[in-house]
């Protein structure tokens, strides 16, 4: 594995492949690497020839009171992790690779971006903008074929999908399934902050949404009675959420109603840490409308 601190060495050590043909994959990261991020790099290495994976602390999507100085932070660790992985190119820029003197270009995602995390009262869309505009220059960096994010953090998610098809960006994005603990608890770079008890805390998020995924199984559709379901586990672990809400899972709008694919999305703060989770509901739903009288295919 080589580790490169500039794009001009990043583009020597992808030209050879990129003159043979090969795939090029990126896992944008921000390092502290755990499960989660691995699942990305092992998907990205059984799908392409060559795999980039970017370790950035990207400042501009911290606000002003969040945790960017205190953010987990272990390279040496990250490498080794990254290289048991196979990852051919390990790209850890120092901040003014990325963002050089004079630097004054930004790039916002319109609709999207105002809701959930977006939203002006918490991280706000100057959070989005700042992911937004380093996921467009890594890549642009990379040029990689496919790149891969986490449903862990499923409004970047669609709010990449949405950067790369309004700005015609050749790359395809794949999506990967949520990582969690045996306990439940979605592995995040961020749990390191939490201490024993906080963590034990913690686990009422996925509890909760596992306990509206119940209750739809069990034939709940209407918004307010699903989202009491969830309401009730945080409120048992006395968890007061930023946002508890349901919205379609491909656009955010809201619902009133599970009907169809539909984001149940959490966020809340658990002693230092913020922490944010989610399910997709109602994906079967449709199946699940009333079956013509007298057809009896349930079995
Ligand atoms: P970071 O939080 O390091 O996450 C990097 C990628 O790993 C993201 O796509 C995220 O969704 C995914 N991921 C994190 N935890 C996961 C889990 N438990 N299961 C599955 N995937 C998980 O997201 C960022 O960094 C940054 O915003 C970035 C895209 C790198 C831009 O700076």
């Amino acid at each position: 594995m080589r580790t490169v601190r500039t794009v001009r060495e990043l583009r020597e050590a992808l030209a050879p492949h990129r003159r043979a043909g090969r795939s090029i994959g990126l896992v944008p990261t921000m390092g502290a690497l755990h499960e989660g991020h691995l699942s990305l790099v092992r998907r990205a290495r059984a799908d392409c020839e060559v795999v980039v994976v970017s370790l950035f602390v990207n400042p501009t999507q911290f606000g002003p009171s969040e945790d960017f100085a205190s953010y987990p932070r272990d390279e040496a660790r990250d490498r080794t992790l990254a290289e048991a992985e196979r990852v051919d190119v390990l790209f850890a820029p120092p901040p003014e690779e990325v963002y050089p003197e004079g630097f004054d270009t930004t790039v916002t995602v319109g609709g999207l971006t105002q809701v959930l995390d977006g939203h002006p009262e918490r991280r706000g869309p100057g959070h989005f903008a700042g992911v937004t505009t380093v996921v467009t220059k890594l890549f642009n960096m990379v040029a990689p074929d496919v790149a891969y994010f986490g449903q862990k953090d499923a409004q970047q998610a669609l709010v990449v999908r949405k950067l790369v098809r309004d700005l015609d960006i050749p790359v395809r994005i794949e999506v990967c399934p949520i990582v969690r603990d045996p306990d439940g608890l979605a592995l995040s770079s961020r749990n390191a902050y939490l201490s024993p008890a906080e963590r034990g805390r913690a686990l009422a998020l996925s509890r909760a949404l596992r306990a509206a995924e119940e209750a739809v199984a069990g034939g709940a559709v209407d918004a307010g009675a699903v989202l009491a379901v969830a309401r009730e586990k945080l409120d048992e672990a006395g968890i007061e959420p930023d946002y508890l809400e349901l919205r379609s899972a491909s656009h955010l709008s809201g619902v009133d109603r599970v009907n169809g694919p539909t984001l149940l999305a959490v966020a809340a703060r658990v002693g230092g840490a913020r922490l944010i989770d989610n399910v997709v509901l109602g994906e079967g739903v449709d199946e699940r409308e009333p079956s013509p009288a007298g057809r009896s295919d349930e079995s």
